[in-house]
């Protein structure tokens, strides 16, 4: 197979593009989708404060040296969570990487914040993931409001989103449906959150860091049985192998013509709260956040 762009002999098959490059034209063909991918859903311009939440794996870490070479002003933030070896894996990994690139890093441990993560899972009855997200979004969510970033960026990306996609509408949940995609809105203390890998695949991905020499942190965390929506990955892989480019139009067309549906019947939900801890918004008088601190000193 050709690259597309040049000729030259393709290194990087693309089904559901239905096209190859080569390594050089694939740099470009990646970068030009992740500033698609900011255009087209106006997620945020060289003009706003940009704070990108970096776990260590290669999502986040691609995201950073892709927003770098498109001459953003991005900032990172990590988090640790206090989970022997693996935590400080991924902290050693980021801190050389932003190091290494001139990048300002801001690092922010859970355990100073009174949620160590080991201790969290002891203490809490429930899957450790799930809480040990929330935990997480609500300081990625704190820590830039807090200090002035009025945009908060995470490295999902589309099998990412498709596959929580499929997960809400099997479950046809209509609030998450309503707030799902590559931007939310800032609204009281909430900051503008964004995607910009939205229009790439894991894949795509894994081959930009590899073209780029990135080395992050390849193990799972050691709480969790795998990525998450790993099943339903696997079954959305499959559909795509027969019918390539149908994740992205799943993804597109529900942005179009799905999403506004659920907005309309969500606009009509009661608006947040503020957490009576925290201040921060809250579906309940007390945040979960704030409810699991509360539990770990009681
Ligand atoms: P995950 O839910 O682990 O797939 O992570 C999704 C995104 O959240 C990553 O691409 C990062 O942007 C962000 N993220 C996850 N864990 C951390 C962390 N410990 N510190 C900073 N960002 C993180
Ligand atoms: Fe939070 Fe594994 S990363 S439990
Ligand atoms: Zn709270």
């Amino acid at each position: 197979m050709k690259c597309r762009r040049c000729s030259e002999l393709a290194q990087v098959r693309l089904p559901s593009h239905h096209t190859g490059f080569c390594a050089s034209c694939f740099e470009t063909y990646f970068l030009r989708q992740v500033e698609r991918g900011i255009h087209e859903h106006k997620q945020f311009s060289k003009e706003d404060r940009l704070l990108l939440a970096v776990s260590g794996g290669k999502d986040s870490l691609g995201l950073l040296l892709a927003l770098s070479k498109l001459e953003y002003d991005v900032t990172a933030l990590h988090i640790d969570l206090g989970i022997p070896v693996s935590s400080q894996s991924a902290r050693s990994t980021v801190e050389a990487y932003c190091a290494a690139h001139s990048i300002k890093l801001h690092v922010l441990e859970t355990t100073e914040k009174g949620l160590p993560i080991p201790e969290v899972k002891k203490r809490v009855n429930r899957p450790i993931c799930s809480v040990c997200g929330k935990i997480k979004r609500h300081w990625f969510n704190r820590f830039a409001y807090e200090n002035g970033y009025n945009v908060l960026a995470t490295g999902h990306n589309l099998d990412d989103e498709v596959a929580r996609l499929f997960a809400n509408t099997l479950r046809w949940d209509q609030a998450y449906l309503a707030g799902q995609g590559p931007v939310s809105p800032a609204e009281g203390r909430f900051v503008r959150k964004v995607k910009p890998l939205c229009r790439l695949t894991e894949y795509e991905t894994a081959v930009w860091c590899f073209l780029n020499g990135i080395e992050h942190v390849l193990a799972a965390c050691p709480y969790s049985a795998g990525a998450s929506f790993t099943g339903h990955k696997k079954l959305l892989a499959d559909l795509e192998e027969r019918s390539p480019g149908m994740k992205m139009q799943f993804y597109e067309h529900f942005l179009q013509r799905g999403k506004p549906a659920f907005q309309a019947i969500r606009a009509e939900a009661p608006p947040l709260n503020e957490c009576a801890r925290c201040g921060y918004p809250s579906s309940m008088e007390v945040c979960g956040v704030c409810r699991i601190k509360e539990q770990l000193e009681a």
